[in-house]
């Protein structure tokens, strides 16, 4: 393989997981908890992807998708909780 080709990859490798690290689960947990525990369990999710429920609360946080009661969250409290939820059912990588 090229080198060049090499590094690039690489990169991407690097790129990859430091996005899989920036979601953090537990931070999700405790905001699961605080705010949406009251009606939500974690295994309420399973068989869920993160990437599909943390779609699901974009589009709720911006108005598109009804919810119960009106939804504030951060893009990075979104992304926690959604890898926590998404963590309760994924088979584990790590
Ligand atoms: C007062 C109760 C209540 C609270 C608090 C609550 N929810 Fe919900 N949520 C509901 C109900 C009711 C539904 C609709 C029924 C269902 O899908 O289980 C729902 C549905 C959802 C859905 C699925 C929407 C869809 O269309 O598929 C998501 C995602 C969700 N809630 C996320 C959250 C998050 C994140 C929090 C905390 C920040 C939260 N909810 C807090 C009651 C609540």
């Amino acid at each position: 393989m090229p080198v060049a080709r090499c590094m690039t990859v690489a990169a991407a490798l690097l790129l990859a997981a430091v996005a899989a690290r920036a979601a953090d689960p537990q931070a999700g947990k405790a905001i699961a908890q605080a705010k949406c525990a009251q009606c939500h369990d974690a295994e309420d999710w399973e068989g869920e992807d993160a990437a599909l429920l943390e779609g699901i609360m974009r589009d709720i946080v911006a108005g598109k998708v009804r919810h119960r009661t009106p939804m504030k969250l951060t893009p990075t409290e979104i992304a926690n909780i959604a890898a926590y939820w998404g963590a309760a059912s994924a088979p584990k990588r790590r």
